[in-house]
Order: C-alpha cells, then structure tokens, then sequence
C-alpha cells in the first residue's frame, strides 16, 4: 500500500527518460489514485495499451503483477526485441491499483474483502463491487441492490469515485486506446466480453485473411444470399487463445478462453465490457492463479511464476495489436484474402500450418 507509492516513484525516478506519473483521481477515503505512463520519446503519435490492477482489494496478485509488468518492460526494453518493437507505436497506460482503500483494508482488518469502502445506510454497510460499477448493463444481471453483498453494485453507474476517475479518464482518451487489460483472480481465465450478454462482440468478423493466424481455408459454400448470417470469428478470442498458448509453453500452466458469459458467469456493469462497449477494439479480464486450491490467498512461492507466464500472454496480446495496427514493412495478406473477405457469412476455419 505506502509501499505501491513509494515503488512508483522510485521506478519513476530511477526511469525517468521512460516513466512518468501522473493523477487519476480520489478514493472514497481520499487517497490518491496515480496511473504510471510507459512512453518512448518520439515524435510519431502513438496509441495506448491500458492495463489496471487490483480493482478487488483481495486479488494480491493483481497489483503484484502490474509492478512486475512495469519492471520487466523496463529492464528489457532495449534488449528485448518484441517489446522495443512494440514501445515504438504504443504507449503502456498502467494503473498498479485502483482500489487503493480497499487493498489496505484486506492488509489491516480483513483478507478477504473485496469491494472499496464506501459506506451505505448510514454507516451500517461498506463497499460497492468496483467491477458491477461500470456503466455497461448496470444493474441488470449478476450484481445485488443490497450492499451487505460481494456483489453490491452501486447506487448508479459510476457512483463510486474510483470508477468514475477511471471511466472519465479512459472515455477521453479512448479514440487512442487500442487494448483495456484488467487483471483479477483467480482461476485461470482469460476472459471476453461480454459478461452481460451472450451476443458475440462487435469485431468478430475482422479476423478474415488476418496473417498472424495463417492462411484461411473455407469449409462451406459462400452463397452470397444471407445477408444475416452472423460472424462466426471472434477476434478477440483468437489473440487471446495465443495468448494462453504462449503462457502455458513456461510452465504448462492451463488458461480456459471465452467470453465471460458462456465460459464462466453472467455480469452487468464490469470494466471489461464497458471498455469494449465504448469503443476500445479488444478488451479481456485476466483471471490469474489457481483454480481454487489457495484461491485469493496465493502462496509467496507461487507469485514470481505467475507474473513470468502472465507477463507472456500479456506481451503476446499487446505484440499481436502492435503489428496488427502498425503492420510497417511486413508481408500483408496474399492472394486469396480479397475472395475471403466478401464471404464475412461463411464458415471459416484454419488451416494448421
Ligand atoms: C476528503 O477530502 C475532502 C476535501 O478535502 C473532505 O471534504 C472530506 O471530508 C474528506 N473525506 C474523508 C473521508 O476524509
Ligand atoms: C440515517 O441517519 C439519519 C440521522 O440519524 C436518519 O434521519 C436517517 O433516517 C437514516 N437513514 C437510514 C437509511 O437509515
Ligand atoms: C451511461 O450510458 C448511457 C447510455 O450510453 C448514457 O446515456 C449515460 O449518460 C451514462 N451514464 C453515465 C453515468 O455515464
Ligand atoms: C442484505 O443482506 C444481508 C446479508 O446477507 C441480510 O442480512 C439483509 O437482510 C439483506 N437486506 C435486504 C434489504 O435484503
Ligand atoms: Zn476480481
């Protein structure tokens, strides 16, 4: 907690020409929310990676790896051909912990709290559900009016001062931002939207002819007549199946893939769906170690593991984005992704290669 500060503005000082600091906003109990901002001088206009952590007080691995994140990036940017490749076209937007009153408390009173420390009736309840607060379906599935509950989700969309700095800042900027990350735990997800629908997202049918995922074969017939057939491909559920690949290959650790809906439970007004719903192209929630052996109490000895293999999927995420958005100088799409995509209805899969 004292110790997040003083971490941020050592990292800042000692990287100073790469990291800077700057204000978000105020927690119900009046502590300061800071986000750190990863940026390469440079005079192109950049776009912005967003990544949050500790939005539920209990979730210790949350802020865990944000500072780990911001560590890593900076010890090998330069000699980490991936990340200098990608800290040219995006700036990393990291927010160590956004409910800063709610981590200390389940330092100082108790564990297991979850939710900030707003009170309510007068003082005889605390705490709104940050991750229900969120102006995306709110209040309409998987929350409590009550808030005595794990799940009570506000008064009203954004009305909690955590969720609002954070909703105010990300709305203005979102035309830049290309990618919202949320890091929770646990059980070993990497989640899409939506939670509050189970209607696919709205780029499921971009990833036609996409060359980071090879050659498209068709499997059935293009009849050129259904104009309403839904998008079978979701994109965001592709990159995110690289991702778990990519973080399963250090320590065989298993990640399960999909929208928050169909794979794990329904939920109105979380983070994750907000930042999609407003624009931002790919948007997922990480749920970290394990699946429920030690739960939010992961032991010490499991933490440096986990921050090296979500650190992969993560980079792996951020890396697709940088050469889907910045493809500059790689070989595009061949023959054969113009016929593909005037056939967006049909069903599509790929070929292994
Ligand atoms: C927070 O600060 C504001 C203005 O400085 C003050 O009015 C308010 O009472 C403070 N709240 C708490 C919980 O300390
Ligand atoms: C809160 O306390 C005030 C003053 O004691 C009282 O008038 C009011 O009815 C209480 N509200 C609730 C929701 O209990
Ligand atoms: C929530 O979204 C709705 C519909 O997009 C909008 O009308 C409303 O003003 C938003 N509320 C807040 C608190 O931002
Ligand atoms: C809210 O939840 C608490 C704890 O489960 C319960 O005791 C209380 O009766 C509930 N209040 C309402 C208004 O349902
Ligand atoms: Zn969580």
């Amino acid at each position: 907690s004292g110790e997040i500060y003083q971490w941020m503005t050592q990292i800042q000082k000692s990287n100073s020409e790469l990291v800077t600091q700057h204000y978000l906003g105020k927690t119900i109990e009046n502590r300061t929310m800071y986000y750190l901002q990863i940026s390469q001088p440079s005079d192109k206009t950049k776009k912005i990676i967003w990544m949050d952590c500790g939005i539920h007080a209990r979730e210790w691995i949350s802020p865990a790896f944000c500072q780990w994140f911001v560590k890593e990036i900076l010890q090998n940017y330069k000699s980490d051909p991936k990340i200098s490749r990608f800290l040219k076209n995006l700036d990393l937007y990291i927010l160590p912990v956004l409910n800063i009153d709610g981590y200390i408390y389940s330092w100082e009173k108790d564990r297991l709290w979850r939710k900030n420390r707003s009170p309510h009736m007068n003082g005889t309840c605390y705490g709104t559900d940050l991750n229900r607060n969120f102006n995306s379906s709110w209040g309409s599935i998987g929350v409590s009016y009550n808030c005595s509950s794990e799940i009570f989700c506000g008064s009203g969309p954004e009305s909690e001062p955590e969720t609002r700095a954070m909703a105010q800042f990300i709305e203005r900027k979102k035309s830049d931002i290309l990618c919202y990350l949320t890091i929770h735990s646990y059980g070993q997800y990497i989640l899409t939207p939506y939670g509050s629908t189970t209607k696919p997202p709205s780029n499921s049918e971009e990833l036609v002819g996409d060359k980071n995922f090879g050659p498209l074969k068709i499997i059935a017939k293009c009849t050129g007549t259904d104009n309403n057939a839904v998008p079978i491909l979701n994109l965001q559920m592709r990159v995110a199946k690289k991702a778990s690949a990519a973080l399963m290959g250090k320590y065989g650790t298993r990640y399960e893939v999909g929208s928050t809906s169909l794979i794990l439970y329904s939920n109105s007004g979380s983070s994750r769906d907000w930042a999609h719903m407003i624009g931002i192209p790919f948007s997922y929630t990480f749920e970290l170690r394990d699946k429920g052996s030690h739960g939010f109490v992961l032991p010490p000895d499991q933490i440096q593991p986990t921050c090296e293999e979500t650190m992969l999927a993560v980079t792996t995420i951020i890396d697709y984005i940088d050469q889907k958005y910045f493809p500059g100088g790689a070989v595009m799409l061949t023959s054969g992704s113009l016929g593909l995509s005037l056939c967006l209805s049909v069903v599509l899969t790929w070929t292994v290669s």
